[in-house]
């Protein structure tokens, strides 16, 4: 058997009792702690914690020691939103929108999203599990410790399951939880310009079966937005999915508000995310539901967008989580601590609401929130250690810096 003992921790973040239930309201505002604690590691398998005035020193003299001192410990970040699996960045788009344009004009000269499937065409599996694979190891690197990720760059069906095999081999070659999305319709390819209901019956007649029979997903997404699906479409994947297993996520709100939020909760959807313009329907139904409001403030960061109404959302007693939403267009950032810092300082989320939003309703984002999010006796998941700091509220308020000092198992 392996130990790994970790003492005179500052402050070990986010111990509690299971099961949880999503945090809401002021629930969000706490972060319970031990003070100057310790913590003990069996084989990748937290068996003890404390504080140090309980610390048994004579039993673990032969155990590898980590001193922790001025440093936190917390359970690693759950990334609910990326598009990791993609083939090339698009930094030439940057250049554009420097120069003015938006996302939607730089997706009607034929960049954005078909712009990442032509390039998915052109790229074999191997080289795109490679190059995908490094990005997913980086994500680690600060702090992410669980991942979800999408398809929807292919477009086709051979594209489409390309992308989703190559994350069923990310998931068995990473030592974390990954889940997988079948995000088919995420835009119109280009043969399909005139032909929304043409492409929205292949989905959901012969690509969903095919997902289904290879076992290739955990869940099902879909971008509802004007020029892009409605809710008809929305309705049309559910009823494809609803006796598969596979739940359902839905990109909502990010331009503009029709009624996507109440019909993704009527669905009972695992999670809405973006939420950038929301109406007074859209908070209601969140709070009758179980459906987990997602935000990604690097999205609107980036896009120079509205951020989602975070503040609104805690007072309506609404669960919140955050996420990444890693992508070569709206997002190309893969760092948590950033995120944790644009939720404070542009939707004035607290540092414990947001490392809330980042941990465990992140965790109910993607479904693992019975093993990740929170620490406790038989916890399997990594722990992140902190560099050196004053208090919890050092790491969001020094924004761009990576505050991970080292991934604990
Ligand atoms: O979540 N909104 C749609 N999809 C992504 C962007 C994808 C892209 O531009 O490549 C998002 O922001
Ligand atoms: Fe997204």
């Amino acid at each position: 058997m392996k130990h790994q003992v970790i003492t005179h921790i500052k402050e070990l973040l986010q111990v509690r009792p299971l099961p949880l239930a999503p945090l809401k309201g002021n629930e969000l505002k706490i972060i319970p702690k031990i003070e100057d604690a310790y913590l003990i590691l069996e084989d990748n398998t937290v068996v003890d914690f404390g504080a140090m005035e309980d610390f048994n020193a004579e039993a673990w003299t032969h155990a590898e020691r980590i001193d922790a001192k001025d440093r936190f410990v917390l359970p690693a970040f759950c990334d609910s939103h990326t598009h990791a699996v993609f083939a090339a960045y698009r930094e030439h788009e940057f250049r554009d929108r420097i120069q003015g344009l938006s996302y939607q004009e730089i997706a009607s000269k034929g960049g954005g999203i078909l712009n990442s499937a032509l390039k998915i065409s052109s790229i074999s599996e191997e080289e795109l599990l490679e190059r995908s694979l490094e990005r997913v190891l980086s994500m680690q690197k600060s702090g992410t410790g669980a991942l979800e990720i999408k398809s929807g760059y292919g477009l086709d069906l051979a594209n489409e399951l390309k992308l989703l095999r190559v994350i069923q081999q990310i998931k068995s070659k990473v030592d974390f939880p990954v889940k997988s999305t079948f995000l088919a319709a995420h835009a119109l390819p280009s043969a399909y310009k005139n032909n929304k209901d043409g492409y929205v019956d292949l989905i959901v007649k012969e690509w969903v079966p095919e997902v289904v029979r290879e076992n290739l997903a955990d869940f099902v997404d879909i971008f509802v937005e004007t020029g892009y699906f409605d809710i008809k479409d929305l309705e049309k994947i559910h009823d494809a999915v609803s006796n598969s297993g596979l739940k359902l996520k839905v990109h909502a709100n990010q331009f503009s508000a029709f009624g996507a939020v109440p019909k993704a909760c009527a669905l009972n959807a695992l999670s809405v995310d973006h939420l950038e313009v929301m109406e007074k329907r859209d908070f209601q139904a969140l709070k009758d539901s179980s459906t987990m409001a997602t935000l990604l403030p690097a999205c609107s960061f980036y896009l120079k967008i509205p951020y989602a109404p975070a503040r609104t959302l805690c007072e309506w007693d609404i669960p919140i989580a955050l996420a990444s939403d890693f992508n070569p267009g709206s997002s190309p950032t893969h760092n948590l601590f950033f995120i944790w810092s644009l939720a404070c300082i542009h939707m004035n989320l607290t540092p414990e609401e947001a490392l809330n939003a980042l941990t465990i309703n992140a965790a109910f984002a993607m479904g693992i929130q019975d093993t990740h999010g929170a620490i406790f006796k038989g916890y399997r998941g990594k722990l992140i250690l902190t560099e050196k700091a004053p208090s919890i509220a050092y790491f969001p308020y020094a924004f761009g810096d990576n505050h991970l000092f080292k991934m604990l198992n």
